[in-house]
């Protein structure tokens, strides 16, 4: 691994010994995937969060002790000080003011918000989404960065044009107190050629329709990259959102192409470079019924909890659940639970789109989600959701039955109490 001048200082110690040991973790880990040098990132988003309750334990002895082992590897207590770089919180498992409605007991809350505390002293962003830039942290087009959390990558790699692998606690601590993350994969220009081409031959419109072919992109390429070809929609922040995420849910796509759409190829010929251009895989009428199918896991239609916010909401989002909401009442045997940032739940409440989910009985919920909280309802034993990403996750991790379907069709089943959506 070459090394610049200021790279070696902080490895031999001349900036601290938390630098030291960042440096010296990336040193390692840029080794091992074959990268020969580091690449220098002003953006970094991570996990940093201490309020869990697998590191409980150890955060009660002292919070530099987690950052020291979980995001920096470390068995030493390692005293961290401010970050050198710009550098988030990504989602958490807690909401500070809904606790108690997620089931997370008050000692987990409490030591949420010192985790908190902790963290803005040092300089971390308590952002607290999986959408960093939804509420400010947009990378522009060619800007290194270390991001984790899949659906946050894609977006940041395809949709803005910046560069990031997915990366881990490990070297995302790192990365926060050198400003550097090795040069490899998706920060290298040769790497970011389309690998696959996939025909568009039937009308992708709404969001939940988006996630879809998302959800079949993932299948179809696995942890490659596509291009794309056919789409007649020009697509929004949310319906990207969505695709990507699912994408990255049934499989592991960082990046994609979309000639006229993202920014990084204009033409098919400059989204596959030196790569020949491979027989296309064909997303129609079938494959997307198929597709869509795939997505319901659940016979039951009687429904227990209704999930809204995955990836977390934009306010355009909550504005369409207040509008579907508004005047009614959702039954009183289902939950309904709404994500978004807590940037854009400050603006949901001015707009009064939160008196309105909660007069129908919803809660609007922020810095969590069920996946990363594994937090649902008591007694839920069916779901249903407009994310594709959450539809594929949830059913798992929280062992229930799970229906996917459009955000109307969503609303209308919390307020009927049974899943009402059909495959489109
Ligand atoms: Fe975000 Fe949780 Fe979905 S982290 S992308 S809301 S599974």
């Amino acid at each position: 691994m070459r090394l610049t001048d200021h790279e070696r200082a902080m490895l031999d110690g001349g900036h601290g010994e938390a630098a030291a040991r960042a440096m010296d973790l990336l040193v390692r880990y840029g080794e091992a995937l074959g990268a020969e040098r580091l690449v220098e990132t002003r953006n970094v988003a991570g996990a940093f969060n201490a309020s869990t309750p697998s590191v409980r334990e150890i955060a009660e002895d002292s919070l530099d002790r987690v950052f020291s082992e979980l995001n920096l590897d470390s068995d030493d207590v390692i005293e961290i000080p401010h970050v050198a770089v710009p550098t988030c919180q990504l989602i958490t498992g807690i909401d500070n003011d809904n606790f108690a409605t997620q089931g997370v007991d008050p000692e987990l809350a409490d030591l949420q918000l010192r985790s908190e505390q902790y963290l803005g002293k040092r300089g971390i962003n308590l952002m607290c989404t999986c959408t960093p830039y939804q509420v400010g942290n947009v990378p522009v087009m060619g800007e290194h960065c270390a991001w984790m959390e899949s659906s946050a990558v894609i977006y940041a790699n395809s949709v803005l044009g910046a560069r990031t692998n997915v990366e881990g606690k490990e070297s995302t601590g790192a990365a926060a107190l050198t400003g550097r993350i090795p040069y490899w994969g998706l920060h290298c220009p040769e790497n970011r050629f389309a690998q696959h081409l996939i025909r568009v031959e039937t009308e992708v419109g709404d969001m939940a329709e988006w996630g879809v072919l998302g959800y079949f992109t993932g299948f179809a390429v696995e942890e490659e990259i596509p291009a794309f070809e056919g789409l007649t929609d020009q697509p929004s922040l949310v319906k990207l959102k969505h695709f990507g995420a699912a994408a990255a849910s049934s499989g592991g796509v960082e990046l994609y192409h979309m000639p006229g759409i993202t920014p990084e190829a204009a033409s098919l010929d400059a989204a596959f470079g030196p790569n020949a251009r491979p027989e296309p895989a064909v997303y129609g009428a079938a494959e997307r019924r198929r597709t869509w199918e795939r997505l319901q896991n659940a016979s039951d239609r009687k429904l227990d909890f209704v999930m809204l916010g995955c990836p977390h909401n934009s306010i355009e989002q909550m504005a369409l659940i207040a509008e579907l909401l508004d005047g009614k009442r959702i039954h009183s045997d289902t939950e309904l639970w709404v994500h978004t940032p807590s940037a854009i739940r400050q603006v949901a409440d001015r707009s009064g789109y939160t008196a309105i989910i909660e007069a129908a009985g919803g809660v609007v919920m922020s810095d969590t989600c069920p996946s990363i909280s594994r937090k649902v309802p008591a007694g839920t034993r069916v779901i249903a959701t407009d994310s594709a990403k959450q539809a594929h996750y949830l059913p798992a991790i929280a062992k229930v039955q799970g229906w996917f379907g459009s955000v109307e069709q969503c609303v209308n089943s919390a307020i009927a109490g049974e899943w009402l959506g059909v495959v489109q």
